[in-house]
C-alpha cells in the first residue's frame, strides 16, 4: 500500500495554489445573487424584526459614542474652567449621574437585543430545519443514496445554522459598523481634521493584516477542521466494524492511518498558530503607536493652541473604538462567503425534487389483485435491471421469488413500493394504475420485511408497533407467535420495554429479524413482503414461521424472497428471476422440470 507521510502531505497542501487553500466555493456572482434572493424571500417573515434588531443596535452605538463627548466636556468645560469648585463640583456629579443612567439605557437596550437576535435567529432555523428535514424525508430513494448520510446531517445542523448568519453579518454587523465609523469619523474632523488623520492612519494597515489573517490564516484553521470530520467519520465507522478490524488485524493499517492524520492536523494547527501570532503581534503594536502618535501629534497641536487636553483624552478614546468595527466589517466578509456557500447548499438540496406523489385516490378497502405489467427498470441509463416483467398476485396466496443474486428481486420489491418510478410499464393495484393512489395511502397496504433488520434505539414495544397504536392482547400474541419472536420478548429483562440500544445492538442477528418480521406482521397489511428476511434464521425458527404461514396467508399477498429453496416449496406459485427478468413461474415440480435455473439452483442448496 503506498504510504503517504504527514510530512508530504503537509508539503502538498502548502504548494497548493493559494487560491485553492482557501477552498472557495463555486459560487458564481450570477447564482449569488439569485441565491440571495431566494434567502430574503424565505426571511420575508422576519423583516420587522430584523429591522428592529437593526434601529436599536444603532440606538445603542449612539449612546456609547456619546461617552467620548461627554468626557471631552468635563475635562475642557468643567475641569479646566475658570469658576468656583463648588459650582463645578455639582456640575461633574449631574453629568455623572446623566452617563451612567445613560450608560444602564444602553446596557439594557443592548441586552434585549441580543436576547431578541437569538430569538429570532433561533427560530428561522428551527422553520429552516424542520422544511429541510421534510423535504429530506420525501425524495425519492435513489437521490438520497446520492447524498451522504453526513452530508444530510451536516445540511441540518451547520448549514441551518449558518444562514442566520447571512442577514447579520452581511447587513446588520456591518451595518451598525458603518455606523459607528461614520459618526467618529465625523466628530474628529470637526474636531482637528490633522489630528483624525493620525487618529485613522493605522486603519489601512489593520485592513490588511484582518485581510491575511482572513485569507491565510483561517483557510487553515478550517482544512484543520474538515481533515478532523473525516477522521472522526473514520473513527466511528472503525469502532463500529472493531470485528473486523480486529479479525482482520486491521489495527495496525488503521493506528497508521490515525497517526498521519494527526501528525498532518498538528503541523497545520503550528504553522497556522506562528502566522497568527505574527498577526497578533502586529496587531497588539499598532493599539499602543497610534496612542503614542495622537499623544506627540496631538501634543504637538496642543502646544500650538490648536487642541484641547479633552480633545487628546477624547481621540484616544474613539480611536480605541474604531478598532473593533473595522474589524467586523473586514470579517464580515469573509462569514459572508462562508454563508453563502452553506445558502448555496441548502438551497441546492431544497431545490431537489420531492418524490412523485401524483395520485389522490384513498387506499381500496380490500386488495383483490396485484399486477405488474411490462415493467422495466434500470438505475443508470441504458443498464436495464428489469426487462419487461409481468406478473399478477392475488391475495390468499403465497409468491415465491427466486433467483441468483444481484438479478433485481429487491429491485422488483422497490417498484412494488413505488420507492422508484418505473421506465416503462406499470403497476396495477385492483386493475388502477398504482400510481392514482395518494402515496402514504398506498404503501399503507405493503408491510415489508428487508434484508438487513432496520431497528431503531428505543424499546421493543416501539419498534414494534412503529408508530401504530398498540394492540389488544391476542392480535400482538398471534403476531410475535408467527414471527417465532414471543418467546424471546418474554424472556427480555423488561418484555416490550426492553430498551434494544442503537439499532437494536442489543439483540442476536436472528432476534432482530424476527423482531422486524413481527413488526410487519403487526401491520395487519393486505400485502406482505418478506426479502431474505428468513436468510438469517436458524432452520427451527424458521419452520416454526413457515407453520404459521398459512394462516397469515388468509386474505393477503404474501411474498418470499429467499435463496433457500426449501421454505418455499409449498408457495402456491414460484416466480425464478434470471438477469433481466422473470424466466418462469409454477409451482416446486413443475418447474424442476421445466426451468433448468430452477433446478440448479434447487440442486446447488
Ligand atoms: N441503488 C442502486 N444503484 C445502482 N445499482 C443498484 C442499486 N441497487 C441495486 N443495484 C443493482 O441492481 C441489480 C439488482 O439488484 P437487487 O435488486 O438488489 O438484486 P437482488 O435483490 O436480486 O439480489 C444489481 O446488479 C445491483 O448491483
Ligand atoms: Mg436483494
Amino acid at each position: 500500500m503506498p504510504y503517504a507521510s504527514s510530512r508530504r502531505l503537509f508539503a502538498d497542501f502548502l504548494a497548493r495554489p493559494k487560491s485553492n487553500k482557501a477552498e472557495p466555493t463555486k459560487t458564481g456572482k450570477q447564482t449569488d445573487r439569485h441565491n440571495l434572493l431566494v434567502y430574503l424571500g424565505l426571511l420575508s417573515g422576519y423583516r420587522g424584526a430584523f429591522g428592529l434588531i437593526f434601529l436599536t443596535a444603532c440606538l445603542t452605538e449612539i449612546l456609547y459614542l456619546a461617552v467620548p463627548i461627554t468626557t471631552r466636556h468635563i475635562i475642557d468645560g468643567v475641569l479646566m474652567r475658570q469658576a468656583p469648585a463648588v459650582e463645578r463640583r455639582s456640575e461633574l456629579i449631574f453629568i455623572g449621574i446623566a452617563l451612567f443612567l445613560m450608560l444602564i439605557a444602553a446596557q439594557a437596550i443592548d441586552f434585549w437585543r441580543r436576547f431578541y437576535t437569538s430569538l429570532v435567529n433561533g427560530r428561522f432555523v428551527r422553520a429552516m430545519r424542520l422544511r429541510l428535514y421534510t423535504h429530506l424525508m420525501n425524495l425519492p430513494l435513489g437521490k438520497l443514496h446520492e447524498l451522504k448520510t453526513g452530508g444530510i446531517v451536516s445540511r441540518l445542523t451547520s448549514d441551518a445554522e449558518n444562514l442566520t448568519g447571512i442577514l447579520q453579518m452581511a447587513v446588520i454587523s456591518p451595518g451598525v459598523a458603518a455606523l459607528r465609523i461614520l459618526i467618529t469619523f465625523v466628530i474628529l474632523i470637526h474636531w482637528h481634521l490633522p489630528l483624525a488623520l493620525v487618529a485613522s492612519g493605522f486603519i489601512p494597515p489593520l485592513v490588511y493584516i484582518s485581510l491575511i489573517y482572513i485569507l491565510r490564516i483561517r483557510p487553515i484553521y478550517r482544512s484543520v477542521s474538515n481533515d478532523r470530520s473525516a477522521q472522526d467519520a473514520r473513527t466511528s465507522e472503525v469502532f463500529t466494524g472493531i470485528r473486523a478490524i480486529k479479525a482482520y488485524e486491521m489495527h495496525l493499517v488503521e493506528k497508521r492511518r490515525y497517526n498521519t492524520g494527526q501528525a498532518l492536523m498538528f503541523r497545520k494547527n503550528i504553522h497556522a498558530s506562528l502566522r497568527e501570532s505574527a498577526v497578533d503581534g502586529i496587531w497588539n503594536f499598532l493599539i499602543p503607536m497610534t496612542s503614542l502618535a495622537i499623544m506627540v501629534f496631538g501634543g504637538v497641536f496642543f502646544l500650538k493652541g490648536e487642541t484641547s487636553v479633552g480633545d487628546l483624552v477624547a481621540f484616544q478614546m474613539y480611536s480605541g473604538m474604531l478598532l473593533y468595527p473595522v474589524w467586523r466589517m473586514v470579517f464580515s466578509l469573509s462569514q459572508i462567503q462562508k454563508s453563502l456557500a452553506s445558502l448555496e447548499r441548502v438551497l441546492d438540496m431544497l431545490a431537489l425534487q420531492r418524490e412523485e406523489n401524483p395520485g389522490i385516490l384513498p387506499a381500496p378497502e380490500v386488495v383483490r389483485s396485484l399486477e405488474v405489467q411490462k415493467l422495466s427498470f434500470g438505475y443508470r441509463e441504458n443498464i436495464p435491471v428489469l426487462r419487461n416483467v409481468n406478473l399478477s398476485m392475488r391475495p390468499s396466496h403465497i409468491y415465491a421469488i427466486v433467483g441468483e443474486s444481484g438479478v433485481g428481486k429487491t429491485t422488483l420489491i422497490d417498484l412494488l413500493c413505488r420507492f422508484y418510478t418505473p421506465s416503462h410499464g406499470q403497476i396495477l393495484l385492483n386493475g388502477r394504475n398504482a400510481e392514482d393512489f395518494e402515496l402514504t395511502a398506498y404503501r399503507r397496504l405493503i408491510a415489508i420485511v428487508t434484508q438487513d433488520a432496520i431497528l431503531f434505539d428505543g424499546t421493543v414495544g416501539e419498534n414494534l408497533f412503529a408508530g401504530e397504536a398498540d394492540q389488544d392482547g391476542t392480535s400482538l400474541t398471534k403476531a410475535l407467535q408467527a414471527a417465532d419472536a414471543g418467546s424471546f420478548i418474554a424472556e427480555l429483562p423488561e418484555g416490550l420495554d426492553t430498551l434494544i440500544g442503537e439499532r437494536g445492538f442489543t439483540l442476536s442477528g436472528g432476534q432482530k429479524h424476527r423482531l422486524t418480521l413481527a413488526r410487519a406482521i403487526v401491520r395487519k397489511s393486505p400485502v406482505l413482503i418478506l426479502d431474505e428476511a428468513t436468510a438469517h434464521l436458524d432452520t427451527i425458527s424458521e419452520q416454526k414461521i413457515r407453520s404459521h404461514l398459512g394462516r397469515l396467508k388468509r386474505g393477503r399477498i404474501v411474498i418470499i424472497i429467499t435463496h433457500r429453496l426449501s421454505t418455499v416449496t409449498h408457495a402456491d406459485q414460484i416466480i425464478v428471476m434470471g438477469k433481466g427478468g422473470i424466466e418462469a413461474t409454477g409451482s416446486h415440480r413443475t418447474l424442476l422440470k421445466r426451468s433448468r435455473t430452477y433446478a440448479k439452483l434447487w440442486r446447488a442448496q
